[in-house]
């Protein structure tokens, strides 16, 4: 059974991710609109994973005993400056995000919840790789700067390694 204040901090985990899900959702749909498709795809992608890490907290916290609670979501911004400006607000929120499942490995700590705080290590791993491609894809917007995404908007799906589009892990 999850203590109530491990329930607390993976529900607040919950809105974290569905609001992942929403920010990239707006940056898809965003890019799309200024014909950068390969960019779009990328984050409509992001979108789906974000949405499953969601499932994956809202499933645990229910096997355990807990009540995972749907929020409602912020909405996230409708434009943005440039793909460059998008793509450091992307680094951004995933340094946040690593930041928030450090709490959470913190909290396991404090009330002994080994269970979850294995469970969470895949998060952890997670994140590392999230943020390594943040700044991959960052590095290179900025080595062809803003006014040449013609070859980076073209490339850039084949910098998800092939993995599958579902998000499936
Ligand atoms: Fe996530
Ligand atoms: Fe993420």
């Amino acid at each position: 059974m999850l203590k109530k204040s491990i329930e607390d901090i993976l529900n607040a985990q919950v809105e974290k991710e569905g609001y992942s899900s929403n920010l990239y959702l707006a940056m898809a749909s965003w890019a799309e609109t200024e014909g950068l498709k390969g960019i779009s795809q990328w984050l409509y992608a992001q979108a789906e994973e974000e949405k499953v890490h969601m499932l994956k907290v809202i499933a645990f916290i229910n096997e355990r005993g807990g009540k995972a609670i749907i929020p409602a979501f912020k909405k996230p911004p409708v434009s943005f400056k440039s793909v460059s400006e998008m793509f450091a607000e992307v680094l951004k929120h995933e340094q946040y995000i690593t930041d928030s499942i450090n709490q959470i490995v913190a909290k396991t700590i404090e009330e002994k919840d080994f269970t979850t705080q294995n469970w969470i290590q895949w998060f952890v791993a997670e994140q590392i790789e999230e943020e390594a491609q943040a700044r991959d894809i960052l590095d290179k917007i900025n080595l062809a700067g803003d006014r040449h995404m013609y070859l980076f908007d073209r490339d850039i799906m084949g910098m998800r390694g092939g993995e599958e589009v579902t998000g499936d892990e």
